[in-house]
């Protein structure tokens, strides 16, 4: 387990330039494809939320396959930039709420598609935190989760607020079935390519889904 601080401020201090990684953007847009091919497959047009929404750079490019997208984050000037980056694209359809599952009251609406990108490995417990998903979506609905599978701890320069380096496909699994999620699926999500000192290392990623038990 690494240091247990997860305070809002880092990503605050960090959201202003957050776009401007070329390597991130690029590893956003995948995700992105990947939420765009899950949400495809609804029903429905759905409300869609997304955990830990950064900029808005995973969920702002499926927003036209959906009634709505709600970017959810405890960092304000992400939100601020989530905003920016949806009216740049003149997206019509996407709200931010700021929040910490860990600690704050759920938020009182109801989605049909909750997702999650590199997000969960900064919180200690996820399977609370993975129940607090159930508890936002709809009968029927989907959880979509997307994060490092384990590493050796080089992914971040500095690990301060990272609780997890990365997770096995076990921990996940089992996570998602304790809070509820039914026909449980595990795949690779593709490798998250960036520098590391003076060479580019890969990092395997994975893509869990799951659908409520109604
Ligand atoms: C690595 S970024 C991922 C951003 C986005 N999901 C993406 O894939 O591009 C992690 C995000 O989670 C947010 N975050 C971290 N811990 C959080 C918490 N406990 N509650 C809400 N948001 C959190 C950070 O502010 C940051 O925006």
């Amino acid at each position: 387990m690494q240091e247990k601080t997860n305070d809002s401020a880092r990503f605050d201090r960090g959201a202003a330039n957050w776009d401007a990684n070329a390597f991130r953007t690029a590893r956003a847009n995948a995700v992105a494809h990947l939420f765009g091919k899950i949400v495809a497959k609804l029903p429905r047009r759905p409300d869609l939320f997304e955990y830990g929404c950064g900029t808005g750079q995973s969920i702002l490019p499926v927003a036209g396959k959906c009634r709505s997208v709600t970017g959810c984050d405890f960092s304000e000037a992400m939100l601020e930039k989530f905003r920016e980056n949806a009216a740049a694209k003149g997206v019509e359809n996407a709200s931010t709420i700021r929040c910490d599952l860990r600690t704050d009251p759920l938020p009182l609406a109801r989605y049909d598609i909750v997702v999650c990108s590199m997000t969960l490995h900064h919180v200690e417990e996820i399977a609370e935190l993975i129940g607090k998903f159930a508890l936002l979506l709809r009968p029927g609905g989907t959880v979509a989760l997307v994060d490092l599978e384990k590493e050796d701890g080089s992914f971040h320069e500095d690990n301060t607020g990272v609780a997890h380096f990365g997770f096995t496909r076990e921990e996940i699994l089992g996570a998602m079935q304790e809070a509820g999620f039914a026909e449980c699926s595990y795949a690779s999500a593709g490798d998250y390519v960036k520098p590391r000192g003076a060479r580019i290392a890969s990092y395997p990623t994975f893509l869990a889904t799951g659908i409520l038990a109604g």
